[in-house]
This record gives C-alpha cells, sequence and structure tokens, in this order.
C-alpha cells in the first residue's frame, strides 16, 4: 500500500493540463502516493445536475488529501441554462464546487505564498516574500444571502439596528442581502495560525487587513482576536491596516510585508494583488487547510480559452503540490522542489507564453523534473 492516499481532481480546462504537470513532478521526486482520479466540474453539472456529484465527496473521505486543478463556473441563470435537457426544470441549483468543499471540509485556513523567485521577468521587486493567511469559510462567503429580501426579515432588522429602516420599504425584489459573518473562534484561529506561521517561517510582522473603521461589528471583532493573539508573541509585531491602504501599500511597498492575515472576502483580493507582484496567476499557488483535510490548488481558474492547447504555465499547481509535499510531512522533497523551481526561473532558458517564452506545459514540467532528479 502507499503511503499516501491522494485525490487527484483536474477538474476543467487548464487544470487538467497543470495538474498533469504536477503529477510529472511528484513522479520524478518518487512519491510514495496512490493518486485516485475523482469527477468535478462543468461536465457533471451539465449533465448530472450536481458539479460535485456525492460519489466524488465519499471518495474524498477515504483520502488523505486533495490536488486540484481549477473549475468553470458561472452565475446561476447561465448554469441552468447548459443542463442537459432532460434535467432542465427540475430545480436544480449551481454552486460552487471549490466553495462548498472548502465549507463541507471545514478547510478554514487558505494559505498562499507570494514569493519572488529571482530572475522572473515578471517580478515587481526581487525581494518580495509574502504569505497571505485567508480565512477561507465565513465572512461575505458564508452563503447567507438573500435575494429577494422578504419584508419582515427587513422589519426584523429594523428592530435591531435603526439604520435597518431606511431599507424597509424597498420591493422585496429590489433588494439583496449578503451578510458578513464572522464567529470570534474563526478570527482567532486564522490568526493564531498567521503568529504561528511567522514564528515558524522568520517573519518579523503579522499585518492584519481589515476595515474595522466602518465594518465595526465584523472587523471590531476581528482586530479584538488579533490583539489578544499577537500578546502571546511578543517577538512578532502586529500590523493593523485597512484593506483600502493595504492595496496601495502592497503595490508601492510590498517588500516590508511578511504575513498578511485576514477575512474571507479581503484575503481572497489582497491575495491576487500580492500573487501579481510576483508572476500573476500562472505562479500563485494555495492550501486549503482543516483539522481533518487538506486541499491543495492553483488559484487560477480553468481558462477556457488555452484549455488542452499544453500552453498555460504550470508552475502555480507545481508549486501548490510543494506546498502538499510539506502538509504530508515529505519536507525533504518539498525543499528539492522549490529549489527546482528556483533554479528553473533563475536559468530562464525555459518560459511559459506568461513569461514572455514559448515552451509548453510540459516543458515547464520536464525542466522543473530535470533539477528534482
Ligand atoms: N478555483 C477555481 O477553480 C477558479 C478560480 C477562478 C476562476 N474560476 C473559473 O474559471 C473560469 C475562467 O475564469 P477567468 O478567465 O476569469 O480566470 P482564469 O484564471 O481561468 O484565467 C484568466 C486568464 O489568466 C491567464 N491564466 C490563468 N491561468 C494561467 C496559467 N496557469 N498560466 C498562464 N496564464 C494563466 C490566462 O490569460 C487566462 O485567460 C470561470 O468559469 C471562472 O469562474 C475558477
Amino acid at each position: 500500500m502507499a503511503k499516501h492516499k491522494i485525490a487527484y481532481l483536474p477538474g476543467d480546462g487548464v487544470g487538467n493540463d497543470v495538474l498533469e504537470a504536477a503529477r510529472i513532478v511528484l513522479g520524478t521526486l518518487r512519491l510514495d502516493a496512490q493518486f485516485v482520479p475523482g469527477d468535478v466540474g462543468w461536465e457533471f453539472w451539465c449533465n448530472e445536475g450536481n458539479p460535485l456529484p456525492d460519489r466524488t465527496v465519499e471518495m474524498l473521505k477515504t483520502t488523505d488529501c486533495c490536488l486540484f486543478g481549477a473549475i468553470t463556473s458561472k452565475p446561476g441563470e447561465e448554469a441552468a441554462k447548459e443542463l442537459a435537457p432532460h434535467l432542465l426544470g427540475q430545480g436544480y441549483v449551481y454552486f460552487s464546487p471549490i466553495v462548498k468543499l472548502r465549507q463541507m471540509f471545514n478547510l478554514h485556513t487558505n494559505i498562499r505564498p507570494c514569493k519572488a523567485f529571482k530572475g522572473n521577468p515578471l517580478n515587481h521587486r526581487d525581494d518580495i516574500d509574502i504569505v497571505v493567511f485567508r480565512e477561507n469559510t465565513e465572512g461575505l462567503y458564508s452563503g447567507v444571502e438573500l435575494h429577494p429580501v422578504p419584508r419582515e426579515v427587513m422589519a426584523f432588522l429594523a428592530n435591531y439596528q435603526p439604520k435597518a429602516k431606511r431599507f424597509i420599504h424597498v420591493s422585496p425584489e429590489d433588494l439583496a442581502i449578503s451578510v458578513r459573518v464572522f464567529t470570534r473562534q474563526a478570527c482567532h484561529s486564522i490568526v493564531n495560525q498567521a503568529f504561528l506561521y511567522a514564528g515558524q517561517h522568520g517573519y518579523r510582522t503579522v499585518t492584519v487587513v481589515e476595515k474595522a473603521n466602518v465594518l465595526r461589528m465584523t472587523g471590531g471583532l476581528f482586530l479584538a482576536e488579533a490583539r489578544k493573539v499577537a500578546a502571546q508573541f511578543p517577538d512578532i509585531e502586529l500590523w493593523e491596516t485597512n484593506v483600502d491602504a493595504m492595496c496601495m501599500w502592497l503595490v508601492k511597498n510590498p517588500q516590508i510585508y511578511g504575513v498578511l492575515c485576514a477575512g474571507n472576502m479581503f484575503g481572497d483580493i489582497i491575495s491576487d494583488l500580492a500573487a501579481q507582484l510576483v508572476g500573476g496567476l500562472g505562479f500563485a499557488s494555495s492550501a486549503n487547510i482543516g483539522d481533518e483535510y487538506a486541499l491543495f490548488e492553483p488559484t487560477h481558474g480553468s481558462a477556457p480559452k488555452y484549455a488542452g492547447l499544453n500552453k498555460v504555465n504550470p508552475l502555480a499547481a507545481i508549486l501548490s503540490a510543494q506546498l502538499m509535499l510539506t502538509y504530508l510531512k515529505e519536507d525533504d522533497k518539498a525543499q528539492v522542489l522549490e529549489d527546482a523551481v528556483a533554479r528553473v526561473i533563475a536559468e530562464g532558458k525555459v518560459r511559459t507564453y506568461d513569461m514572455g517564452g514559448s515552451a509548453s506545459t510540459t516543458d515547464m514540467a520536464e525542466e522543473v523534473a530535470k533539477f528534482c532528479r
């Protein structure tokens, strides 16, 4: 029996290309693993009315972790039109499988390293080394949303919060609400993990990114927990920044930041910004970690126009596999892989189109594999 059992979910579009590239590299590293393929994505929405079939969920439960490619996702009404004829009008509602997986397996911590590899022509600077910790299951992505908003809901809210009164007379159809839900436990946990990581990896600061001057309740709770946690880590400074200012500072002085920590939506936004400073989507890896399970994925989507062309940059997926190796406590292999990626980028002989080159997805994977040998 293999040492690790890994669910392998390529999903849609270029998800297949980049996960195959990651497999080439993991094969060269002789990772003792069994990969179990699973169904997820658009095809299964269209033909089964479920982009994340139950059989896939059951399979995931038998594995140690998951390597995920990318999925195609569309707004509800558009998705409904693409259902197979026999499924039309039967009440199927589209949902994002990746958001569902994060919630279903309580993958509460999203980690996105944004490190500049020297020699990458896309770097804004070569001295950027940021790691974003994003709360992954709550906030504005909790899925607590209403449209139309029943009148009794507005009346109920106005009872507790006079500011809601001005919406009471708006027609339910003309009103939509997305609720930003924060629990103290999740705020505490994400900040605590950010500080632990900073301590273990030699970062001097944790910057909490919020907007507590306007979002006083949720932002206030997040900050209060951050200050409590920070008191336990006297050697690491807590910096507090509003999300709007953070975007500006990240463009201006990215090199001064270490670990960033935020709720779900702000974390989503600033991690894309930080990733772009060190090469963009072709380099942006991520880990979704829970207490019992973890899923690793490049942060890019299915890039349909490049699907099957063997053209996109697989480094985001390969670096996600590296995060997986660390999770599986295969630290030596993780280090070999990171060094190999660094050498390929520094040498600059093999570059995909986004780096100004013409190498294919497979060329890049084989070049990384060469340095892993
Ligand atoms: N986690 C996910 O699976 C995920 C994330 C984002 C978007 N999506 C979905 O993907 C589909 C396409 O979305 P999109 O076009 O907005 O975003 P995308 O990330 O798929 O692609 C946007 C553009 O970025 C570039 N790009 C993406 N990955 C790249 C790579 N590895 N190397 C080089 N260049 C790369 C390409 O130019 C591409 O056209 C949509 O259906 C969207 O909902 C899924």
